[in-house]
Formats: structure tokens, sequence, C-alpha cells
């Protein structure tokens, strides 16, 4: 029996890219003659590793490590974002560098796929701190990233203005001023209306039409919702103006509930203030605190993942009462929970769909950068919903002529698009 080292490529059990490439392996059949070039899609193209030393505020010596992975650039420059978290890896990007290609594949941006990250948590550097680590990270990925090659944006443990001090670590490198090295920057740097709430926004509009498709009434409709960053609480801020109760909120200080519905217009501002939702228990509005566990068990009609991967198990399905999934976060569902949601008959909107509204206004930024003319918000809003309806209306008719899962059939219409990139492209040299 051969001991050789495992390859990079080589996933670790229910890790994401494990998940992601049996999700490859689930889409392969639909693809007719190009599943021939299927190896592509489950191999990155190009990962680059680097180590990021910072002086800290106390005068020690700190080092990070950091990644940006391109997946994918049959269908253009690479675009994702970058993650500041304790937990990630190498293997964890790649997932996500992978779900980007599938994902702007799917909405038919100009683009491939790709992620970065650092290990670190943000939460504990100083200011100074996080920008000399942003700085040098940027300086480090400078070699592969650019308006042409690859253009980051911000994804969980980084905001506007991270990609504020991105944007002018790389200007100040090439001499010159590249708004459109980043996306998800500040309006005043060439950031563009609307895109804070993209994301939030286009988990909105899917979960409108899925719950239209399904007869699921938003009005008086019950939504719970895991994470309440950048994109759980503007997904449940427009989710409430449409008139669903948001009945229980949890992110990484605790969990709130209220069968009645949490008032959002207290919330918001107390998790501003203070982090977190935990501090709302005990609110006059009405909010009781409960063991984190016990979320899975609520009674609700729809829930919406928004914080990390892999929190979808088979043993939380069997308790969950949601009719709709709507997947905020990227790969929140396990394969197995997959099937078993399936079985169940609980429509899962998947994350390389649901949570493409951000991207497709980064997209926006871009362009609007390139040209240096902005866009009205309402512009921004009603081109987005456009791009996300129709995306969605292809899935399903994809799905529905296949008797196959969204997921699936947003890979399908996603991965034929890209796969038939590479084939007109053809192999160099
Ligand atoms: N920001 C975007 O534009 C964007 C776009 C597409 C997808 N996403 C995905 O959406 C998800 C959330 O991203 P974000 O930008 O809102 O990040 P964020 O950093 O703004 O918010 C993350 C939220 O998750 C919560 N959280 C962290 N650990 C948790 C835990 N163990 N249990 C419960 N909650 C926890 C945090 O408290 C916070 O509320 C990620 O999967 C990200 O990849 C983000």
């Amino acid at each position: 029996m051969s001991h050789a080292p495992l390859s990079y490529i080589h996933p670790s059990a229910h890790s994401p890219w494990s998940t992601y490439l049996s999700q490859v392996d689930r889409v392969l059949p639909y693809l007719g003659d190009l599943a021939r070039w299927g190896e592509t899609l489950k191999r990155p193209k190009r990962a680059l590793i680097v180590d990021v030393p910072i002086e800290m505020d106390d005068g020690s010596v700190r080092h990070f490590e950091g990644y940006r992975v391109q997946h994918n650039l049959s269908r253009g420059p690479g675009k994702g974002g970058v993650r500041y978290h304790p937990d990630v890896t190498l293997e964890e990007v790649m997932a996500l560098s992978a779900w980007m290609t599938v994902k702007n594949a799917a909405v038919n941006l100009p683009y491939g796929g790709a992620k970065g990250g650092i290990r670190v948590d943000p939460r504990s550097l100083s200011t100074k701190e996080l920008e000399r680590m942003t700085r040098r990270y940027t300086s480090e990925i400078g070699i592969i990233i650019g308006p042409n090659q690859d253009i980051p944006a911000p994804d969980v443990g980084t905001n506007p203005q991270i990609m504020a001090w991105m944007m002018d670590t790389y200007s100040m490198n090439i001499g010159g001023s590249a708004s459109g090295v980043v996306t998800g920057k500040p309006i005043h740097l060439g950031g563009s209306l609307g895109r804070v709430k993209a994301t939030g926004r286009g988990v909105f509009v899917t979960g409108r039409e899925a719950a239209r498709r399904i007869g699921l009434d938003l009005d008086g409709a019950k939504v719970m919702v895991q994470g309440f960053g950048n994109v759980g609480s503007a997904a449940a801020e427009l989710f409430g103006q449409a008139g669903a109760k948001i009945v229980a909120v949890q992110d990484h200080t605790g969990t709130i509930v209220n069968p009645k519905g949490l008032d959002l217009s207290e919330l918001l501002p107390l998790v501003k203030r203070q982090g977190g939702v935990a501090g709302f228990a005990g609110h006059p509005s009405g909010a009781e605190r409960i063991d984190d566990e016990a979320f899975w068990d609520l009674d609700c009609d729809v829930l919406i993942p928004a914080a990390l991967e892999g929190v979808i198990t088979p043993a939380r399905v069997e308790r969950l009462k949601a009719k709709l999934v709507l997947e905020g976060a990227n790969g929140p569902t396990l394969p197995e929970a997959d099937d078993a949601l399936a079985e169940r008959g609980v429509l899962v909107v998947p994350d390389v769909i649901c949570n493409a509204g951000g991207v497709t206004v980064s997209y926006f930024e871009w362009v609007q950068d390139f040209s240096s003319f902005f866009w009205s918000e309402d512009e921004i809003n009603l081109r987005l919903d456009k791009i996300m309806v129709d995306a969605l209306r292809r899935i399903w008719d994809t799905a529905d002529r296949y008797r196959i899962t969204l997921r699936t059939a947003t890979f399908a219409v996603a991965c034929e698009r890209i796969l038939m990139a590479r084939q007109e492209r053809g192999l160099y040299p």
C-alpha cells in the first residue's frame, strides 16, 4: 500500500472543500460533452500563501498566515472577498474561491472566481495593527491582484475601511490611482451606492421569488437569521419591510428570540453599538435569550443562515421547521444535510445564487470605476433585482427540466458557461 503524502487538493472530511467537490460530482452528469473538462473545476488555478509580519503596538512582532486563491479565470479576472477569521485555512479559501467561480457564472458576470483570507481575529487587533496587517497582506498578494487580474472585496471580518487601505496600498505600489482593484470601497473612493446592503438585498429578492413559487406569503411569515453582520442584518431588514416577523437572531454573542417578531429598529442600532445581539435580551420591545442549540428547534417558515460554513447538519435538519432555506452564507449546508432537506421537501435557495447580490453590485462598482461615471441607488437596485430574478428563473427552469435541486441546477447553468469558456479558449500552449 502506498503511503505517499496527500496532495493539497485532497479534501479533509466535512470541510468546505469536500462539500464543494461533492457538489461538482453531482452536476457532471448534466454537462454532456463538456464534462470532459470537469477536472478543471476540481483544481484551483493558482494558490498563493503569504507570510504577513507586522509590528504590534507594544513593539513585538507577529506573523499572520494569508492566502489568495484564484480558482478559475476562464471567464475573466478573479473576483471574490477577503476573510479575516481565526479559522481560515488554505482548504477553506479554495472552497470559497471555487464557489465564487460558480456564483459569478450563475449570474453571468464576466469574472472568474477567487478568494482570500488571513488567519486572524480582527477584533483582537487595534485599528493601527489592522491597517498595518491589511497593507502588508495587500502588498504580498499584489503580484497577482489588479483591476484586470483579480479584484478582492469584503467578506467575514472585513469592511469598506479595509478595502480603502487595500486600494491605497495597491495604488501606492503601482504609482497611480487604481480604484478598480477592490470593490466594497467607501463611496467617496469610488465605492458604489447600494453595495453595503447588496448581498442582503439579493437574499431577499431570491427569497421573495422562491416564496411566491411555493405559495408562502411573506406577510406574517416567521423568519430566523443566523449571523447578523453585513448579510444577515440587511436581509432581515428587507424581510421585515415586506411584513415578515424576524422571530430569532443568532450571532457569535448568542441567540435572541421573540415569537411576535424582534423590533429591528431597536436591534440594529444596538448591534452597531455593542457588536452583537446578546445585549438585546430583556429589551422593553421584547426579546429573550435562549441556548444557541435551541435555535434549531424554533417554529419558523424561513431560515437564513448568514454566518459560516457547515452549520446545517443532518441532525439539525431533523429538528428544523422551516419550509424555505435561503443561504446567505457560503457553504452553510453539508451535502448529507442537503439530501435530507430535499427528502423532507424543504426548498433550499443555494448560496451560489442566493448571495450573488453582493458580487453583482461589486461588478457594478468595478464598471462605474472604469468609466468614472456613477449611477443612482435606485438604478443600481433595479438592475440588481433584474439580474437576480432572471438568473433564478433560468435556474428554476433547469431544475424543473432535469428534476434536480436548485443547487445542482445552479451548478449546471454555471458550469456549462465556465467549461464552454474553457473549451473555446483551448489549452495553452
Ligand atoms: N459581505 C458580502 O458581501 C458577502 C457576499 C456573499 C456571501 N457572504 C457570506 O455571508 C456570510 C456572512 O458574511 P458577512 O459579510 O455578513 O460577515 P460579517 O462579518 O459582517 O458578519 C458575520 C456574522 O456571523 C456571526 N457569527 C460568527 N461566528 C458565528 C457563530 N459561530 N455562530 C453564529 N453566528 C456567528 C457574527 O457574529 C456576525 O453577525 C459569510 O458566509 C460570507 O462568506 C458575504
